[in-house]
Order: C-alpha cells, then sequence, then structure tokens
C-alpha cells in the first residue's frame, strides 16, 4: 500500500536538500510525494531558525494542521505530523509542550532515523522526540543513490555541514552543530549518480563550504578546491557551483581554481553581513570591510567576469546610521548581481541579542529599504549590461509563451529564449537581447 508524504520546506537550501534525501529515505516504505497536506499520511515541515519570523511561522502553520489531522482522524484517516529541522533543533522540548499534537519532533543531524522513528510514532501516544547531535553521521546511513526530481538539470549536494564560526548574530553553530566534512568518496557517489540520471549542474552545498576538509581516497584531508577539480572530471557534469562560503575561509588555492575550471561557474555567493569594520568585528567576523574587497578584487583579477552575490544584515546592535552608510558604500563599489538582505533578528542563546543599542523596528525598516533599493538597482543594472553578450544557457522547462524555454545563464539569471524542447536538459548559446529587473530575454545561436 502506498502512502502519501507531504513535506513542506523552509529556509536555505541545505533545508532543501535535506528535504529531498528525507523523501528519498521514506521512498522504499511505500511513501509518495504529495503537494497536497491534506491528503498526506505523513506530513514533515522542514523548519528554519534563522530569524524570529521564519520560525514564529511554523507554530501557525502547525496550528493549521492540527486542524486538518483532527478533521482526518474523525474521517479515520490519521495523519502523522512531523517537525523536522533547526527549529526542531532549538526548540524541540518548547515544541513538545507549545504544539503537544505533533507526533515527532527530529533535529537535523538526526533525519537518517526516520524509518524508525516513524515507526514509533505509530506506538506512542505521545510526542517522540530526536534532538540529541549523534555520535554517528547521517551522511553514513543514507541511500548513496539520489533521486533527482523528474527532469531536473540542477542537483545538490550536501558536501560540509555546521558551523564553527559562531557570528554573534547567528543560530547556525547551536542548531546545526560542529563543522563536518563528508569524506571525498561519498560526495563523489552522489554526484556520479545525479550526473547519469541526467543532471548537469552541481551545486556543493555546506554552511562553510569553502573550508571543506574531506578525507580523500588517499586518507589526506582535501581541500574545496581539490575535490571540485575531481567533480569537473566527471561525465555528464558541465556546471559546478558552491555554496555558502565564508570570506576569510577563501585561499589562494580556491581563488585560483575559478580561474582554472571552466566547469566551475563564475558566480560566488560571498556574504559580507556588512561594510563597517566595527560592526563585523561585533558580529565577531573575521574580515573586514577592506579584505573583502581585496579578496574580490583578487577572484576579478583571476576571473574578470566574475559576479558575485552577497547577504547583509541591516540594524545590527549599535549600527549607526554612519555605519549603514559604510555597508551601502561596499554595496555600490562592488556591484552585487544579487544580494539578499535582512533586518537583524535577535536570537534566543546568541550573544548578539544580549548586547546594547538595539536599533528600533523602524530604523531598521528604513534602512533596509534604501538596502534594498540600491541592489534591485544594482542587479537590473547587471542584467542590462549582459544584454549584447552571448551567453551558455542551461535550458530547464518550458516558458509561459508558446515555443519558449526558460534556461538559466552562469550567473543564475532565468533566460527566456525561443529554442525547441529537444534543448530541455542542454547548454546551448543565447544571445542575450534584453536584461529586465529578474530575467534576460535571448535569441538562441545558429549551431556552428
Ligand atoms: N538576523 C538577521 N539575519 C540573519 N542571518 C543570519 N542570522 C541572522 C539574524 N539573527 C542572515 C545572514 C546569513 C543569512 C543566511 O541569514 O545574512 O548570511
Ligand atoms: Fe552563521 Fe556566521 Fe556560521 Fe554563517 S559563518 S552559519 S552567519 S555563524
Amino acid at each position: 500500500m502506498t502512502q502519501k508524504l507531504h513535506i513542506k520546506t523552509y529556509g536555505c537550501q541545505m533545508n532543501a536538500y535535506d528535504s529531498a534525501r528525507m523523501a528519498e529515505l521514506l521512498a522504499p516504505l511505500g511513501y509518495g510525494l504529495t503537494e497536497d497536506a491534506a491528503s498526506a499520511d505523513l506530513v514533515i515541515l522542514n523548519t528554519c531558525h534563522i530569524r524570529e519570523k521564519a520560525a514564529e511561522k511554523i507554530y501557525s502553520d502547525l496550528g493549521r494542521l492540527n486542524a486538518v489531522k483532527r478533521a482526518r482522524a474523525a474521517r479515520g484517516q490519521p495523519m502523522t505530523l512531523a517537525v523536522g529541522g533547526c527549529v526542531a533543533q532549538a526548540e524541540g522540548d518548547e515544541m513538545r509542550r507549545r504544539a503537544p499534537f505533533v507526533d515527532m519532533i527530529f533535529g537535523p543531524q538526526s533525519y537518517h532515523r526516520l524509518p524508525e522513528l516513524v515507526a514509533r510514532a505509530a506506538r506512542s501516544a505521545g510526542t517522540v522526540l530526536a534532538t540529541d547531535f549523534p555520535a554517528e553521521s547521517k551522511f553514513d546511513h543514507l541511500p548513496e543513490a539520489r533521486i533527482p526530481g523528474a527532469g531536473a538539470q540542477a542537483g545538490f549536494v550536501a558536501v560540509q555541514e555546521g558551523c564553527d564560526k559562531f557570528c554573534t548574530f547567528c543560530v547556525v553553530p547551536y542548531t546545526r552543530g560542529a563543522e563536518h566534512s563528508r569524506a571525498v568518496r561519498q560526495v563523489l557517489a552522489e554526484v556520479r549518480s545525479l550526473a547519469a540520471q541526467g543532471v548537469r549542474e552541481i551545486t556543493l552545498l555546506g554552511q562553510n563550504v569553502n573550508n571543506y576538509r574531506g578525507e580523500g581516497p588517499d586518507g589526506k584531508t582535501w581541500t574545496l578546491a581539490r575535490l571540485i577539480r575531481v567533480v569537473a572530471d566527471i561525465a555528464g557534469v558541465a556546471r559546478i557551483r558552491y555554496v555558502t562560503s565564508y570570506p576569510a575561509d577563501m585561499t589562494g588555492e580556491l581563488i585560483a581554481a575559478h580561474g582554472e575550471i571552466p566547469a566551475l561557474m563564475p558566480f560566488l555567493h560571498l556574504p559580507a553581513q556588512s561594510g563597517s569594520d566595527r560592526v563585523l568585528a561585533a558580529m565577531n567576523r573575521r574580515h573586514g570591510s577592506g579584505d573583502y574587497r581585496r579578496l574580490v578584487d583578487r577572484l576579478r583579477a583571476v576571473r574578470p567576469d566574475l559576479a558575485l552575490a552577497s547577504d547583509f544584515i541591516v540594524g545590527f546592535p549599535g549600527e549607526s546610521d554612519a555605519e549603514f552608510e559604510q555597508t551601502l558604500a561596499l554595496v555600490r563599489e562592488v556591484g552585487f548581481a544579487h544580494a539578499y538582505s535582512f533586518k537583524y533578528s535577535a536570537r534566543p542563546g546568541t550573544p548578539a541579542a544580549a548586547m546594547p543599542g538595539q536599533v528600533p523596528e523602524a530604523v531598521k525598516s528604513d534602512r533596509l529599504a534604501a538596502l534594498q533599493e540600491l541592489i534591485d538597482a544594482e542587479r537590473r543594472s547587471f542584467n542590462e549590461r549582459c544584454a549584447g553578450r552571448t551567453l551558455p544557457v542551461l535550458f530547464e522547462r518550458e516558458g509561459k509563451r508558446k515555443g519558449q524555454l526558460v534556461g538559466r545563464s552562469p550567473y543564475m539569471q532565468a533566460v527566456h529564449a525561443l529554442a525547441p524542447k529537444s534543448l530541455m536538459g542542454l547548454i546551448a548559446e543565447v544571445r542575450i537581447v534584453a536584461g529586465h529587473a529578474n530575467s534576460l530575454a535571448g535569441e538562441r545561436m545558429a549551431p556552428a
């Protein structure tokens, strides 16, 4: 008998990866995915704790799901409600009290135990809790074979997890635990499995992916640059990305790799967080704004067409108007192709939450609006400057217009072009005719 599984994913790409792995783990037990939570026998919320808003949303979603669960129970169709991810890890005990109708709570390092937890939840009346950091690595217990979504052209492979940096605003070191890298052999097996099923673009994932230090087949510790070189040689892999990186961990070797490995895409997500040295120090970032600028210069020296993306926080405790202006100055100077910006959100248990000088909400809102306006303008300008260039596009899906396909450029921009369906899943040269706020319009070049 097949059962239905619904997974709702919040937050980052690591969570999206984890959700995919959970589905793969439960498939042999007879669970098939459904988009519709109400028809699911098992619902998993894979949660995010990074900002307060994300965490609070879980409880409102849980309230709604509890009503669905009750209605199903009345019809004799039980529903198992599970919460995984970083809120589960950080607030497991509290959640058990606040939402006692949740059947299972498990942390990001425990989901390899899902089959066992599901069986236990079926037998137990109370909430099954699995939020201790297990001694074993979940990666040693996950299937090596991957199941990419139907027709997926791009795939994610977790290579590193956890964080030892302890930025003073961030919960990740507490929810995901210490930095841990997967062995090279395991990573390559997963990449090969995806590539054999038609995945052309591989994104290597990690909270501090550029500090990858995995055990190589030679028994030595491999760096990310070394790993990328080997991934680039796997048949079928045409594009490689890695995300997300800590600026102080960008080594000369990794910078050089950007100039040497054609499959390594010229687009790098490198969170700066702030342009003010005082704020960066208070954040416990191990780089100043000058270090960041120099890093960008070094990257662009080896790969002149490299585009950058970043994350910024506005309204960190004590941030003055002048210090915020320094963030705007950095953004103007670097010219980001893309950036995320967030209002500082005080997270329980992090050092910054107890710092003096918490910035009023209205000030944060004003700063966020100003920063986002600048970032949007830069993105549009970057997209406009792509007009006239010919870019390789990996076609991924059909467009809204007849005969149109949508793909992605090396810079992650969506590109619309008239193209035959036979190009789906392939990379073709496209002449960009116009750049818009969020996408590019292109014309396919005749094959040479
Ligand atoms: N408040 C606001 N933004 C945060 N981030 C991490 N923690 C917080 C917080 N407490 C942002 C950082 C990070 C991104 C994933 O989320 O910019 O790079
Ligand atoms: Fe959080 Fe800083 Fe670690 Fe990134 S480097 S996960 S922002 S503590």
